[in-house]
């Protein structure tokens, strides 16, 4: 196992994004490319982890005769996967969480039928090169270096392909490996909906925000807290004792130690905040939504919601409902009561959303945070690291090991193993 943690830190030469991520902004950019041909592949199987039933590790299998995931729309790209990395979604996947609702956006027609969601293919995250274009693909010709984070509705990237649609597929920033790159598109895509769409925030509203991050250390909270920094927010973040030194790299302005018993004490003693982003749930709403400004249209976004745990237990209308009506009865309830708006954030795929981040990273303002590195002969491995918890960033999974490795060997000074210490967190610049 490779358990290196990089984080690397790149000098910001391109100055000034034209492109903002406000809400008009990320939502729809890009410029028109030209038309791509299909090309006829032979192949018609592929390397793949997959899954037949779910339950624990053991149930992930390796095979070479995964189908291959072929343009079948015109709007459709497929990508040859470098790297993939595993989320916590991933590790939930494979239990089954989700699995009514999921195989009903899967095929809408299962609800009618029986057809088996296996062999399912888990992996959200990914950073490749595309090898096929539909024919009314615009944005994106074959070798193309691209990511996307793969909807959890789709075939994942713990694959040699993945196929997805125009949309939901970004040009991959240039100054990062593919082992890098892969680290930042599911996250990106959940922060960027929790903290803009949820949250309210953008890049010109947020220099005078005060922002909570609940969970601070992981693969959510190292994005936000760089995103929300390059936005000009004031960030507070909590987190174990021993991530405070890489929060604070990443450029948390204050830091609270949630292991340290009187730490909600220790929030309640500070100037209210705008907006908090959980990523933690359970009782945290219970003490932490008094930590908002009352009335001024103050924030609450947690990306703990149990629309997907109800839809398993209760089938999916009542478990759809039931979590509909829990959602408006706390919000309404903390609207009276706190007069503070409590949200609930989900991933949403956007490509166009990831252009702009691809910018940020490109200009050194946003930074991959990975934890630890696995070949793709060791998948199960990165599961079980992922699962024994306590992330500090991402795990990712090299799928085209050799020329990534290659590819970072080839820039000095990109990427150097980390040093965290109960002292602090440090990087390294990258040297042009
Ligand atoms: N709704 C959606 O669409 C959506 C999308 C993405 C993620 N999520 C959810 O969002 C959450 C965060 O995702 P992630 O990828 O960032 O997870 P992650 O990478 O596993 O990070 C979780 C982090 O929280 C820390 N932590 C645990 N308990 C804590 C506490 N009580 N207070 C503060 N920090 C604590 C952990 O480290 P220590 O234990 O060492 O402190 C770890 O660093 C997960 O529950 C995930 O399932 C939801």
């Amino acid at each position: 196992m490779a358990s290196t943690r990089l984080l690397c830190s790149f000098t910001a030469k391109v100055a000034g994004l034209t492109q903002t991520l406000a809400r008009t902004g990320w939502c729809r950019v890009g410029c028109r490319r030209h038309v791509c041909s299909s090309p006829s592949r032979q192949q018609s199987c592929m390397s793949a982890w997959v899954v037949d039933q779910y339950g624990s590790n053991g149930v992930l299998r390796y095979t070479e005769e995964a189908t291959l995931p072929t343009v079948n729309s015109p709007s459709e790209v497929m990508i040859e996967v470098h790297a993939a990395s595993v989320n916590p979604l991933d590790i939930a996947m494979r239990a089954g969480y989700g699995a009514k609702l999921l195989k009903l956006r899967r095929d809408p027609a299962s609800v009618m039928n029986s057809d088996s969601e296996f062999p399912l293919i888990l992996g959200r995250d990914m950073s490749g090169v595309v090898v096929d274009c539909g024919s009314e693909v615009t944005q994106f010709v074959p070798g193309d270096e691209v990511w996307a984070a793969v909807p959890p509705w789709k075939q994942g990237s713990l694959a040699q392909y993945v196929t997805l649609t125009e949309y939901e597929v970004s040009h991959k920033p240039e100054s990062v490996s593919h082992t890098e790159a892969a680290s930042i598109p599911y996250v990106a895509s959940t922060a960027l909906s929790a903290l803009v769409c949820a949250g309210g925030l953008c890049r010109e509203n947020s220099s005078n925000k005060r922002v909570l991050i609940i969970g601070g250390s992981g693969g959510v909270g190292t994005f936000s807290i760089q995103l929300l920094k390059a936005w000009g927010a004031h960030v507070t973040v909590t987190c174990s004792h021993n991530a405070e030194g890489l929060v604070r790299g990443l450029g948390a302005d204050e830091v609270v130690d949630y292991t340290g018993g009187d730490f909600a004490e220790q929030l309640e003693t500070m100037e209210k905040f705008d907006v908090i982003l959980d990523n933690i749930g359970g009782d945290t709403e219970e003490w932490a939504m008094g930590l908002l400004k009352p009335w001024s249209g103050a924030k609450y976004t947690t990306l703990v919601t149990p629309l997907l745990l109800n839809t398993d237990s209760m089938g999916l209308l009542d478990g759809a409902i039931n979590a509909g009506v829990t959602l408006c009865t706390k919000a309404l309830q903390e609207v009276i009561s706190n007069g503070v708006f409590y949200r609930w954030g989900f991933y949403f795929p956007d490509g166009p959303a990831l252009d702009q981040v691809a910018k940020l990273v490109d200009a050194g303002k946003i930074l991959p945070v990975v934890e630890a590195q696995f070949p793709f002969a060791q998948v199960p491995q990165a599961f079980q690291k992922l699962e024994h918890g306590h992330a500090r960033g991402k795990t990712v999974v090299q799928v085209v090991e050799k020329e990534d490795r290659l590819e970072e060997e080839s820039v000095q000074g990109i990427c150097t193993e980390a040093v965290e210490s109960e002292q602090g967190f440090q990087g390294t610049s990258k040297q042009h």
